[in-house]
């Protein structure tokens, strides 16, 4: 028994240890060198959609960066600021952003990453897409209620994107997601906020660095036809007034 005990300990020990090194030291040794893509990197590169935004609601937009120009400045800003909403909004709790390489064609639901996110394009995941400061910590998420947004630049428009986080149901009928009216200044889903649009620029941001969209194969099903009788809309009917508790429970004054 106690030469069981001694192996178990050593194993226990040795198990860990090679787990440091394959997932801690290897890593760090493979990475050591390769600057970070800072900010200002990232903001040479800024999606059109960025530019839709200041043009379509250049109130708005001023409102929240200061500025009526899509500017680097303003899109550093916009990217931090709905990396910051998407968590703070807990968008990752439903949402991966991997599509892992598994093959396209094994038939299964389950082993289809690239034929689901980026079916024509196969453009499955890299570690180099993560190595810049947005990804300081990773949003790889775990859980997939909702489809994976890695791919998401230019899959959708801006005014899609805005029409779903005010209502989810109003572009996709049998959503689950829940509605963020809060995102909106007016009350009525018309006019984004600061974090609506920052949330939209992050959205039209991830994956923008590949110049081919990738569509899934989702798109390509038909539409089922909507009965509103399964599904009864659960919608706030009235988005919180100014200065009212928002009806989601978030009792803490909103940062952005
Ligand atoms: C309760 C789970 C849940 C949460 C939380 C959630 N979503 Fe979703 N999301 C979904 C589901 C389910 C879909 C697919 C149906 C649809 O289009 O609404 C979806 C779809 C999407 C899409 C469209 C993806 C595509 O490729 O068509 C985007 C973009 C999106 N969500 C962004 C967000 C953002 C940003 C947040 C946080 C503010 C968020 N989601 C929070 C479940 C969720």
């Amino acid at each position: 028994m106690e030469r069981f005990n001694f192996i178990f300990v050593v194993a226990g020990i040795g198990f860990f240890a090679l787990a440091f090194v394959i997932m801690g030291a290897l890593p760090l040794a493979q990475y050591q060198g390769i600057d970070v893509v800072t900010m200002d990197k990232l903001a040479t590169n800024i999606p059109y959609q960025f530019g839709e935004l200041a043009r379509d609601y250049p109130d708005a937009f001023e409102k929240a960066f200061g500025t009526r120009e899509p500017t680097a400045e303003a899109f550093k800003d916009a990217l931090e600021t709905g990396r910051r909403a998407y968590i703070a909004e807990a968008c990752w709790h439903c949402h991966t952003q991997q599509i892992r390489r598994v093959d396209p064609n094994d038939g299964t639901e389950v082993g289809n990453d690239i034929s689901r996110w980026a079916s024509d394009t196969r453009l499955e995941s890299h570690a180099d897409e993560y190595h810049n400061a947005m990804n300081y910590p990773h949003l790889f998420g775990t859980r997939r209620v909702g489809p994976d947004l890695i791919r998401s630049s230019g899959r959708h428009s801006n005014d899609w994107h805005l029409a779903h986080f005010w209502n989810p149901r109003h572009t996709s009928p049998y959503s689950v997601m829940p509605p963020y009216p809060w995102f909106f200044e007016d009350g009525e889903g018309r006019i984004p906020n600061r974090k609506g649009l920052s949330l939209v620029t992050y959205m039209q941001w991830l994956g923008s660095w590949h110049t081919q969209f990738a569509p899934t194969k989702y798109e390509r099903l038909p539409r089922l036809p909507f009965d509103e009788s399964w599904y009864p809309p659960y919608v706030a009917e009235e988005a919180p007034a100014e200065g009212e508790a928002d009806p989601y429970g978030a009792e803490e004054e909103d940062p952005y």
